[in-house]
């Protein structure tokens, strides 16, 4: 039987912090590595959810700037992991069309991993597609707005745009961040905060914060997500 599908008012765009993968680690005897191995299979079955809903893109925090004062070890597998995740998966996104896109700081991660990211974007780069996947590696929201108004400034400095022309349409096109607008965000790990993820894009986002670390957040969980994220009166500031 074709799984459930939630039809009304589902969110298009769905971020989600995949906080918990060291904790699930240390809860379960396991390397720390192994936590983020985990945290990959749980990825993807969210992928594959996503594109069973409808939902239009899914953007996911993966790799923070803040990331790097981790361990060399722990940084190391999860470009290891990266690389990985890629070679495995490239196929079944394809057949799934789900295209991918990485954005950060990408260039911090060096040659192998850089490749990897440009192959994956390249492979999985086609017109009808079911979901777009974009994954932030080395991704700071305060970061990414001081970026853009360094590119911004230098235009209209150049005379390219005029400072009446500065529009949010503008910041959008100028933005390394795939996605407008975060309509429901999704935090695991039991934390309330956001960690520097998408700062401009959740202006307006439901957010909710599950008591689950990533690797046991299911198929099961997302649906009640996006259950709850229906049942949520978005007023937008009007009276209604
Ligand atoms: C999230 O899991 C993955 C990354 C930040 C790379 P964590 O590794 O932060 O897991 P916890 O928060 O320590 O449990
Ligand atoms: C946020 O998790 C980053 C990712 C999930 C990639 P962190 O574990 O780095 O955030 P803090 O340290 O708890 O704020
Ligand atoms: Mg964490």
């Amino acid at each position: 039987m074709a799984d459930s599908k939630i039809n009304k008012n589902l969110p298009k765009n769905v971020g989600i912090i995949m906080d918990g993968n060291g904790r699930w680690a240390l809860k379960n005897s396991m390397k720390i590595s192994e936590g983020h191995e985990k945290g990959v299979n749980a990825l993807k079955e969210i992928v594959k959810e996503s594109v069973n809903q409808n939902i239009n893109s899914l953007t996911v925090y993966a790799f923070s700037s803040e990331n790097w004062k981790r361990p060399k070890a722990e940084v190391n597998a999860i470009k290891k992991l990266i690389v990985n995740a890629i070679n495995e998966q490239v196929n079944e996104l394809k057949n799934q069309k789900v295209k991918v896109r990485f954005f950060g700081n990408i260039n911090d991660f060096g040659k192998t991993v850089i490749d990897k990211i440009n192959f994956a974007e390249r492979e999985t780069n086609t017109k009808n597609t079911n979901l777009d996947l974009n994954v932030a590696l080395s991704y700071g929201g305060k970061q990414d707005i001081l970026n853009l108004v360094k590119k911004i400034s230098s235009k209209v400095l150049t005379k390219e745009i005029k400072l009446n022309q500065i529009t949010e349409k503008i910041l959008h096109d100028e933005s390394s961040v795939p996605v407008d607008e975060i309509d429901l965000l999704i935090r695991t790990g039991g934390d309330k905060r956001i960690s520097n993820f998408l700062l401009y894009q959740i202006a307006y986002a439901e957010i909710m914060f599950i008591d689950k670390y990533w690797p046991d957040f299911s198929k099961n969980d997302f649906r009640k997500c996006l259950r709850d994220f229906e049942k949520i009166k978005r007023r937008f500031g009007k009276r209604v």
